[in-house]
């Protein structure tokens, strides 16, 4: 899937702030190396860099658009192409960082016992995933693919539910860890201008489908999708548009 830089920061500061709720529950002191997986644009990588200035910190992302990007942001950070589904670091890690990257991958109960491994003794597991695939945002996805003559495509591409309820993380990391916090914060994201639900998906959730069709159909579809969206997310006597937004954190020491 093509990742648009521009798109995804259009929303920075509410993006932002899962991350440094994340980062503010890691008590790593002197790590000596630092991964952030599924990097993006690289700003929160920055930011790690500059928590821990003596490590190496290294960024993995598979877009070579959001690794451009990144790029731009620290020349001391370490940029890495791969898929995370297989990249191994050569040494174990102390602190393995992922924010809103995980809930791109399947197979999590595979996924999280071989991340935990890569981490070194009293090393840390930092990961925050949107946990908000039930949400209107998402279900009205569902609901458009199947509203036109796209739905042969686009069906298939909707619907996705990656990310597994806290006790299911719990009951994979606890056995692994020495102690594994996990948490659920729901964002209340206050909204400017038109249709501000669709422009935030559009740079994350709704690409998939986006990228599958062209011409009419991609129109259409994302006329269905915006104008379920405006009447689920309706605008605020003030103009804004309130966007509730749940997230999975956990945070485990080795
Ligand atoms: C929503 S962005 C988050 C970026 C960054 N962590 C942040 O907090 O701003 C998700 C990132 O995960 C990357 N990603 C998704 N699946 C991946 C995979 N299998 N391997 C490596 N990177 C992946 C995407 O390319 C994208 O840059």
């Amino acid at each position: 899937m093509a990742w648009d830089p521009k798109l995804y920061s259009s929303f920075a500061a509410p993006r932002l702030r899962p991350a440094l709720d994340l980062l503010a529950r890691v008590g790593a002191e002197k790590p000596a190396r630092v991964v952030d997986l599924g990097c993006g644009t690289g700003n929160v990588t920055r930011l790690l860099g500059e928590r821990w200035p003596g490590a190496h910190v290294v960024g993995v992302d598979s877009s070579a658009e959001m690794l451009q990007a990144a790029a731009q942001e620290s020349a001391a950070i370490t940029w890495t192409q791969a898929d995370i589904g297989t990249w191994m670091p050569a040494d174990k890690v102390d602190v393995l960082f992922s924010n809103a990257a995980l809930h791109w991958l399947g197979d999590h109960a595979g996924l999280f016992p071989r991340l935990a491994a890569m981490v070194a003794p009293g090393g840390w597991l930092a990961v925050q995933m949107p946990h908000n695939h039930y949400a209107a945002s998402h279900a009205l996805m569902a609901e458009a693919a199947a509203a036109g003559p796209w739905a042969d495509k686009l069906v298939p591409l909707a619907g996705r539910f990656p990310v597994g309820d806290p006790g299911f993380y719990y009951d994979l990391l606890a056995p692994l860890t020495r102690d594994v916090d996990i948490w659920e914060t729901e964002y209340l994201h206050v909204l400017d201008g038109d249709d501000p639900v669709v422009r935030w998906t559009m740079g994350t959730a709704l690409r998939p489908l986006l990228d599958a069709v062209d011409g009419a159909w991609r129109q259409g579809f994302l006329e269905e999708y915006r104008a379920r969206v405006a009447a689920a997310y309706p605008r605020r006597a003030d103009g804004k548009t309130l966007f509730p937004f749940r997230r999975l954190f956990l945070v485990a020491q080795m």
